[in-house]
């Protein structure tokens, strides 16, 4: 089966909803949803990589238990397990006929047509689950991995952990995410660094930070408002491995000018390199010696031709039968 073209995006003609497969253009939920009201909804982000041992879909239990970990934040209590939304996930992928996709799992509050309650108390709206794929090539351009991107530090403040929890991927918070893109791209940069509230680095819109100095790696700790990335935590054990010191820490904004290298993490961007920060050139101007040594390990990993740090197994296969086999080299 091959995927579907919409626009220019080549889908999957299936989507995932409660526990059935069905077709893309059935994926529709009521204008009276609470989602769409109240932005009560916590997603995903994960790729699915064609490995030369065959589709692959990278450290997808941890994106799972995250998405477990958001909803269990906002008191929402999906009908599906950790294990049943993982095995429908492959399940999907193995049907949407696409080698390499991006597989996006959201579970919101919808709309009980037989009870419907439109307030902003969420207890009366149903809890629904979907998962649907797509292929989406590279999230800052093709070229950013190589060259780097330009960036901005937004005029805009991170979330507050205290109003919507970054440890929570809810889609409120990308209303904060969006503020924050949007000026970006409006006054020509790539992306935007948001600060927190107490003004240091916190991420971007859409990805975790790193600088290098003095070749050491320091991002900001869980407590500067960022979502715990799993690309993040995938570089510091790769970085580990490496021997490399590993320094989390709160960084003021002009320690990003400073910065010997500067780069992005997250599903979507994976390891982007930051040529420049508010017209700053950091370091030499493109991809740094160490962002590129952890961008080829990191890619060795994501494509199974080594394993993971420590033997950990980083990659659920989707073979022909429908059956899971993780783990490099097993
Ligand atoms: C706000 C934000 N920070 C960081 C990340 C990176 O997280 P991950 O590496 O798990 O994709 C993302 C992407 O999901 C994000 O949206």
């Amino acid at each position: 089966m091959a995927g579907k073209d919409v626009a220019t995006m080549k889908v999957s003609p299936k989507v995932w909803r409660n526990g059935e497969i069905i077709d893309w253009d059935d994926a529709r939920v009521h204008i009276m949803s609470h989602v769409i009201h109240y932005g009560s909804s916590v997603f995903e982000g994960i790729r699915c990589y064609n490995t030369s041992k065959g589709s692959a879909v990278f450290r997808l239990p941890e994106h799972i238990q995250r998405l477990m970990n958001s909803a269990k934040i906002y008191r929402m209590d999906p009908s599906f397990n950790r294990d049943q939304i993982i095995d429908a996930t492959v399940e999907l992928i193995r049907q949407s006929g696409l080698d390499e996709c991006y597989i996006r799992p959201v579970i919101f509050r919808g709309l009980d047509e037989s009870k419907p309650s439109f307030g902003v108390n969420p207890f009366g709206s149903p809890i629904d689950t979907y998962i649907a794929t797509w292929q989406w090539g590279k999230y800052l351009g093709e070229e950013a991995l190589e060259t780097g991107i330009d960036v901005c530090v937004s005029s805009w403040t991170r979330i507050t952990s205290n109003s919507l929890p970054s440890m929570a991927k809810a889609g409120a918070n990308y209303m904060n995410s969006q503020l924050i893109k949007m000026e970006a791209i409006l006054g020509g940069f790539s992306e935007g660094i948001a600060l927190d509230d107490r003004g240091y680095v916190s991420e971007g819109s859409g990805e975790n930070i790193f600088l290098v100095n003095n070749g050491k790696l320091i991002t900001p700790p869980l407590g500067a408002s960022i979502l715990p990335g799993i690309t993040r935590d995938s570089v510091l054990q790769i970085a580990r491995e490496m021997g490399i010191e590993i320094i989390e820490t709160q960084i003021q904004r002009a320690a990003l000018y400073l910065a010997d290298e500067l780069f992005f993490t997250g599903t979507a961007a994976e390891i982007t390199p930051i040529r420049s920060v508010d017209r700053i050139t950091v370091g030499a101007g493109r991809c740094g010696e160490m962002t590129k040594r952890l961008q080829e390990e990191f890619f060795k990993i994501i494509l199974a031709e080594r394993p993971a740090p420590a033997g950990a197994d980083w990659l659920t296969f989707v073979n022909d039968a429908g059956e899971k086999k993780t783990a490099v080299g097993k």
